[in-house]
């Protein structure tokens, strides 16, 4: 079946195209954006943790998280907005400590799998998924 759109409806959609709102699932700030880019490399990472044979593909892995991490470490949640402001200080600071724990939690897990120690490593990918779980809960912006 052939669905046809009068021209003006049609011009309507096309004008209308670059003023709606992003998709829910996109990232909205700077930090989302870095969040999103390491999301896949960690995914990546947690499959293959185990297999030594994948040994160099997780440092590249690795890599990528690390330096999105480095980057997210510049940044400020957009959380801080919904909290009083003299609140606001001790936020940021205690979000930069934690992201300065998983930089070097991510450390330890390149130094496992360098040792070839591919046990440790899948135990260590284990708690940087429940530090994750744990920092977006208290730094995350609740979906509206
Ligand atoms: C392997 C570790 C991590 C992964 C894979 C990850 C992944 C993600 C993903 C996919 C998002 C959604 C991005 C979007 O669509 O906007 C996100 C958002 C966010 N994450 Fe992470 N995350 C990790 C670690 C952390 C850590 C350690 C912290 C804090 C110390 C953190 C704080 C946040 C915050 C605050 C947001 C919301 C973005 C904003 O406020 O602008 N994440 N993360």
């Amino acid at each position: 079946m052939k669905i046809r759109l009068p021209l003006p409806a049609l011009i309507c959609v096309l004008v209308a195209l670059p003023v709606l709102p992003v998709r829910a699932d996109e990232p909205e700030t700077e930090l989302g954006e870095h969040m999103e880019k390491m999301s896949g490399p960690f995914r990546r990472l947690r499959r293959q943790a185990s297999d030594a044979s994948k040994n160099a593909n997780s440092l590249a892995q690795i890599a990528i998280i690390r330096e999105h991490l480095e980057a997210a470490l510049t940044l400020e949640p957009v959380m801080k907005e919904d909290i009083p402001a003299a609140k606001q200080a001790k936020f940021v600071a205690d979000y930069k400590k934690k992201m300065r724990e998983m930089i070097e939690l991510i450390g330890k897990v390149e130094a496992a799998i360098k040792a070839n120690d591919n046990e440790k490593a899948l135990m260590l990918v284990g708690d940087v998924s429940k530090a994750q779980k744990q920092n977006h809960k208290n730094f995350k912006r609740k979906d509206k």
